[in-house]
């Protein structure tokens, strides 16, 4: 053990002078990090507060646009794409459709904010009429039936115009698959975000009702992570590295920034963390009731992302850290 090195040693030298502060801070957080998660629905004129997550709305594509130029306007390039589309099937095929609500809104998108990098996100549970993530056999998600609805809808978003593909679904082998697929379709350079650590989390309920994705029976505990397990969570990451994966997520961020930092000590692969629905809306709801200071704290998450050690940041708060740091 060291001795104390007081007095010689004094830590706040370096905290009495603001500027010194600024010199010495170890975090930035920059637009350049951001990811905007973004819910599209049908219809048209459609800008529908998301009730359990004020401040969120549902757009249709036409509001959409005129949101993301709002965004391209404060710097923010990068956007998620959520699709609540009109009808639902069995097996999600509709988020394969060529006129899809995603692919229409990519298209659309890509047509006035050609920069805007647009990331969709490829999973069923919006698009099956039982909210889970796959085909269903015997009361549970088949995992290699699935890989085909994956690896179809990744392709038709590609196709659409997308410029990253995101799979949230957790089937074993999805990112392997996904890559033959996209790069048999000629989309070798199209980079596959995966959401490699994603825990079956409380944290998504109010996405469930933005999305309308709610499973109708049982939990999403066999494919999503148990939420007791780290190791298994640097297996994962490890998994979807080796298929191919070009940047790995951790989901949700806040609890489970030991994993971030893990992941960034192991992997050499940036690493991505989702602030997600229920983190959103938790400091929301205190901010809105005066319990907390929303501004200070925001930005208190955003540097904690960083110091973890992730790369960018896929968060609900993007505009208004847009805003913050203008
Ligand atoms: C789709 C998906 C979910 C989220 C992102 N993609 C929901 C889920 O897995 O139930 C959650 C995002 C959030 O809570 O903000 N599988």
């Amino acid at each position: 053990m060291s001795k104390p090195q007081f007095p010689i040693t004094r830590l706040r030298r370096a905290r009495y002078n603001p500027v010194i502060r600024e010199l010495t801070a170890e975090t930035q957080i920059s637009v350049n990090d951001l990811v905007m998660p973004l819910f599209i629905t049908f219809g048209e004129n459609v800008k529908q507060e998301i009730l359990s997550m004020p401040g969120q709305y549902r757009f249709s594509v036409d509001e959409l646009v005129v949101k993301c130029k709002q965004l391209w306007q404060k710097n923010i390039r990068a956007v998620l794409l959520f699709g609540i589309p009109a009808v639902k099937d069995k097996h999600g095929l509709v988020g394969a459709h060529e006129h899809g609500i995603i692919q229409k809104a990519i298209v659309a998108l890509k047509k006035e904010l050609p920069g805007l990098v647009l990331i969709a996100d490829v999973c069923n549970c919006e698009y099956t009429t039982h909210g889970h993530c796959g085909t269903i056999i015997d009361g549970d998600v088949d995992n290699d039936l699935t890989l085909e609805t994956l690896a179809a809808q990744a392709v038709s978003l590609a196709k659409a115009g997308a410029d990253v593909i995101a799979p949230s679904d957790m089937m074993d082998g999805r990112v392997l698959r996904i890559r033959e697929a996209l790069d048999k379709s000629g989309y070798y350079k199209i980079p596959i975000l995966a959401y490699s650590a994603k825990f079956a989390s409380g944290f998504y309920g109010p996405f469930r009702e933005a999305a309308d994705s709610a499973p109708a029976f049982g939990d999403r505990r066999t494919y999503q992570m148990d939420v007791r397990n780290g190791n298994e969570a640097l297996r994962e990451i490890e998994q979807d590295i080796a298929e191919g994966a070009d940047m790995v997520m951790v989901k949700p961020g806040l609890a489970y920034l030991d994993i971030v930092a893990k992941a960034k000590a192991r992997f050499n692969i940036p690493i991505a963390v989702y602030n997600v629905s229920g983190e959103y809306s938790m400091l929301k709801a205190a901010a809105q009731n005066g319990w907390v200071d929303e501004d200070r704290l925001v930005m208190e998450t955003m540097f904690a992302f960083k110091r973890a050690g992730a790369d960018l940041i896929l968060t609900y708060w993007a505009e208004k850290v847009a805003d913050l740091i203008a």
